[in-house]
């Protein structure tokens, strides 16, 4: 047995096989945690991974079998980030949790993930200023904290988007509107059968223009200045959907360091510690980080020092961290104890049977980047091989 050699824990000493030794291991990425009350049988979470194949903003019959393959027994699933209101959307065809249609869409589809014995949360989403007035009521401007566009950059498939137009800023009326947005999208989450919800903080969409400080730069009242000031709409919404279903059922995607979508921030690390101190106070069940070296959705940046560690010891609840991990670092940053849980994006997108590849240390499939958001309902979706069992 090779001995473990890592910061936090000691390595591990040689023992007899049938010692009964009461040494304690550090966890792997396929050992047991209790989340909450939830109980999971290992720490390899899907990654929130928008796919674009929900036509007319309601999620499809399709989607059932791309989650339910990707679904283990005691294993946690967080679906792809679905819009909680008619101004929320930005993408086309990405789901919607806020009329009774997606609701009884998202059914089947929750389902099937517990028939294999998963536990599914959904991810509820506000694009605000990342949008078109093509995706508004009315064909109004996009809603943000602030009146200044995102500057144009590749969109999400690689190409150039046309120029986003100015938002409105919301009105003191207007963020509490959207607050309650999230509780009736919380609601619904659970009415179609969701384990629970995770409010999406982070990638530049509406919660994290409120956050970031270069976004959020010209308001004058209670939601813009100070830091304090910028993340109370974060927190409202927090506070509101926790009181709708129970903080042990939510959960918050934020991420401090990047700037996608135009939207950074001066001090990421104090953002982050800020936000972690203040989510102990509604008990919610995890803070799911997305790790410093991700620029963007897909742009790994290494070596300039920067780290959640920080974030992770003033969190109390779960820990989850994402963001171009691979088996090996993921095994590490579970081992030192700085996270609970990782979430994999890519590399759970490519490999259906991920967890069972990882326990048996088996070859992966590659991911197709050309096919992550095509509208297909098969190709570089549900047709990713499973591992041959001979
Ligand atoms: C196709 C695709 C869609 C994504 N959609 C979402 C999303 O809906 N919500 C979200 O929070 N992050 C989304 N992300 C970001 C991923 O959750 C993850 O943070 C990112 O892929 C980095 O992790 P990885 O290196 O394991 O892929 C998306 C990423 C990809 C590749």
């Amino acid at each position: 047995m090779t001995s473990l050699q890592t910061n936090s824990f000691p390595a591990t000493p040689e023992l007899p096989s049938d010692s009964g030794s009461q040494v304690q291991q550090p966890p792997t990425l396929l050992s047991p945690c209790d989340m909450g009350r939830f109980s999971l049988s290992h720490r390899i979470v899907l990654a929130p991974l928008s796919r674009l194949r929900s036509y007319n903003f309601t999620a499809q019959p399709h989607a059932a079998l791309y989650y339910s393959q990707r679904a283990t027994m005691g294993g946690f699933l967080i679906g792809e980030a679905s819009g909680i209101s008619e101004t929320a959307q930005g993408y086309p065809n990405t789901p919607g949790i806020w009329r009774t249609e997606h609701v009884e869409a998202w059914k089947p589809i929750v389902k099937a993930v517990h028939d294999k014995g998963g536990l599914f949360f959904c991810q509820l989403w506000h694009a605000g200023r990342v949008s078109y007035r093509s995706f508004q009521p009315n064909g109004d401007p996009p809603i943000s904290c602030t009146d200044k566009p995102p500057a144009t950059e590749k969109d999400i498939c690689g190409s150039t988007v046309p120029e986003y137009p100015p938002p409105q800023p919301l009105t003191a009326e207007g963020i509490t509107q959207v607050v309650n947005d999230y509780r009736v999208a919380a609601r619904n989450a659970m009415e179609a059968g969701f384990d629970g919800v995770e409010i999406h903080g982070g990638n530049g969409y509406l919660i994290d223009q409120f956050l970031k400080d270069q976004v959020n730069d010209r308001r004058d009242d209670e939601y813009g200045g100070s830091l304090e000031n910028r993340c109370r709409f974060a927190l409202e919404v927090v506070k509101a959907v926790s009181e709708e279903i129970g903080g042990h059922r939510v959960g918050i995607r934020l991420s401090p360091f990047a700037n996608y979508n135009d939207c950074g921030d001066s001090d990421p690390e104090a953002l982050g510690e800020f936000m972690c101190k203040s989510l102990n106070r509604y008990g919610i069940l995890y803070c799911h980080m997305i790790e410093p070296r991700m620029v963007t959705q897909f742009e790994k940046r290494e070596g300039e020092g920067r780290s959640l560690l920080a974030m992770r010891k003033a969190f109390k609840g779960m820990f989850i961290v994402a963001g171009g991990y691979d088996k090996e670092e993921g095994e590490k940053v579970i081992r030192n104890g700085g996270a609970d849980l990782v979430a994999f994006g890519r590399l759970y997108l490519a490999n259906p049977d991920l967890p069972k590849r990882f326990e048996l240390g088996a070859a992966l499939n590659e991911y197709d980047r050309s096919t992550f958001y095509t509208h297909d309902p098969v190709i570089g979706y549900t047709d990713y091989p499973f591992l041959e069992m001979h």
